[in-house]
């Protein structure tokens, strides 16, 4: 059976710069990967390039999918095939009230698949279950995208979307930061109860402490545009009491 996401020798250039050197990657249905790895290593680069976000030049390697190329497909067929990132930095769109957004973007992915859009009772009944776990208003949901939203609120709204896409894989990009503890709680339930044998997720994070509540299998060092060691969850105490610099030498 072939794994869920096969990231091979991935090189990626931004603005003639490489920044991943040979990125290599597996993750399988049902794991929990965190990737950790010191500021301007690429971890982010290596999500947005798995989501399909503009800008990026793939140099070399491969990216597969369920066994599919995902690089050849458009950032609509990735999410559609169920592809999810919770942005470090979520954007704000002004004009277009979160509720109407989270249902455009629901029933397109649900129509590419095949399946049919939720009707309105249906939908509305969805979002405010998960909306309510999350501890998100209703009042919230009928903003702007984001616009005006606390730091803690925007990533919030991040876990609200996972919810409500259920996505195959997830990758969550600094979760944890701008997070209070309750939130921090709140939004760690919300990943926690999205896990299943048929879903992964790829946890991006400084912090030792969120991997206490979102328990990883595996934990990847990244530093300088790679991979540079892989372990069980002991690597992330590990990193916390040792710090990166006897990964950023073997990187070197
Ligand atoms: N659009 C861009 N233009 C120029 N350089 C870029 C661009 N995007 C990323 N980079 C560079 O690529 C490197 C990796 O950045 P990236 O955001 O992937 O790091 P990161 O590991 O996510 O860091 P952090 O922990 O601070 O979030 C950095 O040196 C960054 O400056
Ligand atoms: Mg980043």
């Amino acid at each position: 059976m072939s794994a869920l996401l096969e990231v091979r020798n991935l090189q990626v250039r931004v603005e003639e710069r490489e920044i991943l050197h040979g990125l290599s990657l597996t993750v399988n249905k049902g794991e929990v990967h965190a990737i950790m790895g010191p500021n301007g290593s690429g971890k982010s680069t290596l999500s947005h390039v798995i989501a399909g976000k503009p800008g990026y030049e793939v140099t070399g390697g491969e990216i597969l999918f369920k066994g599919e190329d995902l690089l050849e497909m458009s950032p609509d067929e990735r999410a559609a095939k169920g592809v999810f990132l919770a942005f470090q930095y979520p954007v704000e769109i002004p004009g277009v009230a979160t509720m109407t957004f989270l249902r455009t973007a629901l029933n397109a992915q649900r129509k590419a698949r095949g399946e049919s859009e939720y009707s309105t009772p249906d939908f509305l009944k969805k979002v405010r279950a998960v909306a309510a776990s999350l501890n998100i208003p209703q009042e919230m949901l009928r903003r702007g995208v984001n616009v005006g939203f606390s730091g803690g609120e925007k990533k919030r709204n991040e876990v609200l979307q996972m919810g409500l896409f259920e996505p195959s894989l997830c990758i969550l990009d600094e979760m944890d930061s701008g997070l209070d503890i309750d939130a921090l709680r709140i939004a760690a339930d919300g990943v926690n109860a999205l896990r299943s044998s048929e879903r992964a997720m790829v946890v991006i994070t400084h912090y030792q402490r969120l991997l206490n509540y979102i328990v990883p299998d595996f934990v990847h060092v990244m530093s300088k545009g790679r991979v540079v060691k892989s372990g069980g969850k002991e690597l992330a105490l590990e990193l916390e009491e040792k710090g990166y610099a006897q990964f950023e030498e073997q990187a070197a």
